[in-house]
């Protein structure tokens, strides 16, 4: 079965194509970063519009890399959320349009869930039950997963997400969006002692995370410090440390209270290095693994889609006529697939 995957959710076009025996045969990225960077954050009209521009030539390009023709597919999967509507419809359309005029069945696919399954496009991939680490620009969440579908939510953030942290933080450091790249390297010339910030949440039992009052705690820090050069690196560094180490000691806590040997970190925040050292680092420790999609597969793209999508698809699961694009969408109402 060969599944054209297409992702609109927010800043990012991307398409990709996952083959049931062959697997992922290809896949395109467009970036939409340096239209939004002149406004500081992503702009809705300017992400649905530029999404139109891109998404048909980059099927075209993808197909024809491929060496596939458009007759060839066999399902369309697109985000249909959560992320912005806008953006949203304009994947959801394509997908759908073009699914009906082949007479090939479409399918709506969860973003978070398709983060989550990302790491099952790499080798080793995890078996199932694991926990993953879901840290992006609009959720963080640990959830322990017990198969495709099969999602329970140990806990969340009640107010800003990990990515949303690194974002607002580069905001008041003076750097441009996207936030999260640009901290992780100005932190990397700092000195993470100088300014100590709070592990928010993880003194109180349980699993949720609030990263909302470290921005507070940054601005009042650069507000007091001033803004030379390697004061904001030093700020980054202190602020970087103290999201990792936060959520590297609710990992273990979570791994702690299921018995689960397996930690899997997708979405955005799981490219930085620093987690990513320091995740391994704790499950050495505890005899466990860890498992990351590739860094080009951490933040946003196609590929991630079309799997996800393949995995429902070829359970026979799809979706009806209509076009599908929900801002909001929990991920513990999908549905369990029994393949
Ligand atoms: O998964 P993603 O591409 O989009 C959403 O679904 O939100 O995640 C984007 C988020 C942004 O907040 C961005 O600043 C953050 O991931 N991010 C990073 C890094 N790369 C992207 N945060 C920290 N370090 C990084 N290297
Ligand atoms: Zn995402």
């Amino acid at each position: 079965m060969l599944v054209l995957g297409v992702e609109s959710s927010c800043d990012e076009t991307g398409v990709a194509l996952y083959d049931g025996g062959d697997g992922l045969l290809g896949h395109r990225l467009f970036s939409q970063v340096a239209l939004h960077a002149p406004y500081g954050g992503v702009v809705p009209e300017i992400a649905s519009r530029d999404h139109v521009r891109r998404i048909v030539p980059m099927v075209r390009d993808l197909l024809a890399g491929c060496g596939r023709a458009v007759a060839d597919i066999d399902a369309v999967a697109y985000t249909a959320g959560p992320g912005l509507v806008g953006a949203l419809l304009v994947g959801a359309a394509v997908g759908r349009a073009l699914a009906y005029g082949l007479g090939v069945p479409a399918l709506g696919v969860h973003h978070m869930e398709a983060h989550l399954l990302a790491p099952l496009l790499e080798s080793p991939a995890p078996e199932f039950p694991f926990i993953a680490l879901l840290v992006s620009g609009g959720h963080t969440q640990l959830v322990r997963v017990d198969g495709v579908g099969r999602y329970r939510m140990l806990g969340e953030s009640l107010d800003d997400a990990a990515g949303e942290a690194f974002d607002k933080t580069a905001k008041l450091l003076g750097l441009g969006y996207p936030g999260g790249p640009a901290v992780e390297r100005l932190a990397a010339t700092g000195r993470a002692g100088r300014y100590v910030f709070a592990r928010p949440m993880t003194q109180r039992p349980g699993l949720d995370f609030s990263f909302s009052g470290l921005k507070t705690q940054v601005a009042l820090t650069v507000g007091a410090a001033g803004d030379g050069p390697q004061t904001r690196a030093d700020i980054a560094a202190g602020f970087a440390v103290a999201v990792v180490d936060t959520l590297v000691i609710k990992c273990r806590r979570a791994l702690t209270q299921t018995g689960l040997k397996r930690l899997v970190a997708a979405g955005g925040v799981s490219a930085n290095r620093l987690l990513r050292e320091r995740l391994d680092e704790m499950a050495a420790g505890m005899d466990a693994a860890v498992y990351y999609p590739r860094p080009e597969f951490c933040t946003d793209n196609g590929a991630m889609i079309a799997y996800a999508g393949y995995r429902r698809l070829a359970a026979g699961e799809h979706g009806g006529l209509g076009i599908e694009a929900r801002a909001r969408w929990p991920l513990e109402t999908l549905p369990a697939i029994t393949a």
